[in-house]
């Protein structure tokens, strides 16, 4: 294993002012909240306001982890940043947020692996530290998710929220990140997508086609069984065990997959970091928005093992396994 670990110095997160409520939805669509809440978990979610963008949201988040970190802008030699609601077509998100942050010169790159982008992200950065490429990196999860929502869609529009989360990582000589495991197969598109975009043309739909098309029993089916094998893949790759995890930090789609990862991995609930109630679906910005509400709660400490994982369209899957 090599010498050099990405260690944690700081966590930081967004979320817009407006909250809105499983029964404000229940005004717009035929829903309830006892639905949303039994079959989901979710009790609320921010939305944006009409201007508000991805990257104001990641910038506020990754704010927020330099100032946790004591690190300035300026000492960043790299930022990745996970999105798949960029502000614009280009440049990437994390070339606004770097200009934003006064961090111009250092590397700046956006991943899309949809809900599984800031553990892709994560990943990619681990690497770059390790193999002594950078030593401060800035990684970013950062959604806008309402704004591809289809507000008349009941089976998707009561599901996603929008806010981000962002890490601050240094070069360090001990753990750190012990060990990442990304996977994707494309072989699932018809699943989980929005049919349209520059490349492949818009449609005369409202919000020129952009819209969230998902076959939720099929997701969520795939999502249980694909999880189960990702935590054992990185518990071996981590040479751990159940027992080692203190903090199951999961991406935030549904409490019901939340609670059969935690099953696979014999942990009780009170060890794993659920916000699905407050944020709903922020994709990527749901793993590092949990992160940093455990870390500022006090529930996450120094030298604590926490298991991350994330799975969204694509299919892609993602973990972490890592010493905060
Ligand atoms: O983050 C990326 C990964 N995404 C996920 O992991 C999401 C995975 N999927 C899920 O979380 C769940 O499948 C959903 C929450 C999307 C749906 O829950 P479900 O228990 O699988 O419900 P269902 O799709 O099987 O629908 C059950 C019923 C249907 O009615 P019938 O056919 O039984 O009469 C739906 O029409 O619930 C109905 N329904 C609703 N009822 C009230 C669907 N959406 C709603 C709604 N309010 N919002």
């Amino acid at each position: 294993m090599s010498s050099i670990y990405a260690r944690i110095l700081g966590t930081g997160s967004a979320l817009p002012e407006r909250v809105v409520s499983n029964a404000d939805l229940a005004k717009i669509v035929d829903t309830s909240d006892e639905w949303i809440a039994t079959r989901t978990g979710i009790r609320q979610r921010h939305i944006v306001a009409d201007g508000e963008t991805t990257g104001d949201l990641a910038l506020l988040a990754a704010q927020r982890a330099l100032e946790a970190a004591g690190v300035k802008a300026s000492e960043l030699d790299l930022i990745v940043l996970g999105t798949t609601t960029p502000d614009l077509v280009f440049p990437s998100t994390a070339c606004l947020v770097q200009h934003r942050l006064g961090a111009n010169g250092c590397a700046a790159f956006d991943v899309n692996a949809a809900c599984s982008g800031f553990v892709y992200a994560l990943g990619v950065a681990d690497k770059f530290i390790r193999s002594g490429q950078s030593k401060k990196v800035l990684v970013i999860g950062a959604e806008t998710l309402t704004r591809m929502v289809d507000w008349t869609e009941r089976e998707t529009c009561v599901l996603f929220g929008d806010g981000a989360g962002a890490v601050v990582l240094e070069a360090a000589d001990e753990a750190g990140i012990y060990t990442t495991c990304l996977h994707a197969d494309g072989g699932y598109k018809e699943l989980l997508y929005n049919p349209v975009g520059v490349s492949a043309g818009f449609s005369d739909e409202p919000n020129h086609g952009v819209r969230i098309r998902m076959a939720g029993r099929e997701v969520f089916k795939v999502a249980v069984k694909t999880l189960d094998a990702l935590v054992g893949e990185t518990l071996q790759a981590a040479g751990m065990q159940e027992t080692d995890i203190d903090w199951l930090i999961p991406h935030q789609a549904n409490l019901r997959i939340i609670e059969a990862t935690a099953k696979r991995l014999k942990m009780s609930m009170d060890r794993v970091v659920v916000t699905v109630d407050k944020h709903a679906n922020t994709s990527s910005g749901s793993v590092p928005l949990a992160l940093d509400h455990a870390v500022r709660s006090g529930k996450v400490q120094r030298g604590q093992n926490l298991l991350l994982e994330a799975f969204g369209g694509g299919f892609t899957w993602a973990s972490a396994l890592l010493r905060y």
